[in-house]
């Protein structure tokens, strides 16, 4: 038996990277999957490769007419959604005076406003499950920007630790339906949002990583399964970070005191 055996969920930015191994996990475990994206090539091309399981929907997050057509669209295919993961998301990073407020303003609609508007369009679905039952889940992608700043990511930063407070506030009012609203932190993912860094950049993370690694995709996607499952039936409004032990402070001195 599948962990999402009979579950609909939506994944946006589920073209490439986390959003697409994602999709590949939730139908391993029995779910139907419908991926949303703006690269609509790349979303077509995930979807026709994992198969029947999995449909390619366009969707620009930032827009409230695209969502509102999105859910109506999994409603009319499959008559229920289960599980949305609001994963979709841009990064630019730049000093501040150097960042124009284009920048910023497409990192908040994406990042801060995209979530907003998934999380409206989709309640109104959601609420048709049968509370207590059938185990409605979102999963809002933050980082562990969320928590910490750091040199260049002002509308970044700005905009994960936004997902935070919005993601308690949604956990709260949408409670009385038992949907459970979730916050996840990855760190540094090999996905080509990072390429944008530069090796230094990247090298210098993976460094003051305690696992010395950069992570994969499907390390975060393990934790969304499990926010997306019954596993975490008792679990909502909290934040679940997954970054190799970044987050938890900067590692000065030997690793080891042997
Ligand atoms: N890679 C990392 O190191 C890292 C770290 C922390 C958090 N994150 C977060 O994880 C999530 C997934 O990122 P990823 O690493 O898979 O990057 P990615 O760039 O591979 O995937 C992001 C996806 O979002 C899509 N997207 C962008 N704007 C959109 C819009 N307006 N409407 C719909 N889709 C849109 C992109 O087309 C892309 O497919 C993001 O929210 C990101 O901020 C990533």
């Amino acid at each position: 038996m599948g962990q999402l055996d009979g579950r609909v969920a939506l994944i946006t930015g589920g073209a490439r990277g986390q959003g697409a191994v994602e999709a590949k996990l939730f139908i391993s475990e029995g779910a139907r999957v419908v991926i949303a994206d703006v690269r609509h090539d790349e979303g077509r091309a995930v979807a026709a490769e994992l198969g029947d399981a999995v449909t390619y929907l366009p969707l620009d997050v930032t827009k409230s007419t695209e969502w509102n057509a999105a859910i109506a669209a999994v409603m009319d295919k499959h008559g229920r959604l289960d599980v949305l993961v609001n994963n979709a998301g841009l990064y630019r990073p730049k000093l501040i005076e150097e960042s124009t407020e284009e920048d910023f303003l497409a990192m908040f609609s994406v990042n801060q406003f995209g979530v907003y508007l998934g999380m409206k369009a989709a309640l109104p679905a959601m609420r048709q499950n049968v509370p207590g039952k059938s185990g409605s889940s979102i999963i809002n992608i933050s980082s562990v920007a969320g928590f910490r700043g750091a040199p260049g990511s002002c509308a970044y930063a700005g905009t994960k630790f936004a997902v935070r407070g919005m993601t308690k506030v949604a956990a709260l009012e949408f409670a009385p339906w038992s949907i459970r609203v979730n916050s996840v932190h990855p760190g540094i993912i090999d996905t080509d949002m990072i390429s944008i860094m530069g090796d230094e950049r990247h090298d210098a993370i993976v460094a003051a990583t305690p696992l010395q690694r950069a992570g994969t995709s499907d390390d975060v996607a393990k934790l969304v399964l499990f926010l997306a499952s019954d596993a975490s039936s008792f679990i909502t409004g909290s934040e679940f970070v997954v970054d190799g032990g970044l987050n938890t402070g900067t590692a000065v001195g030997p690793r080891r005191i042997d």
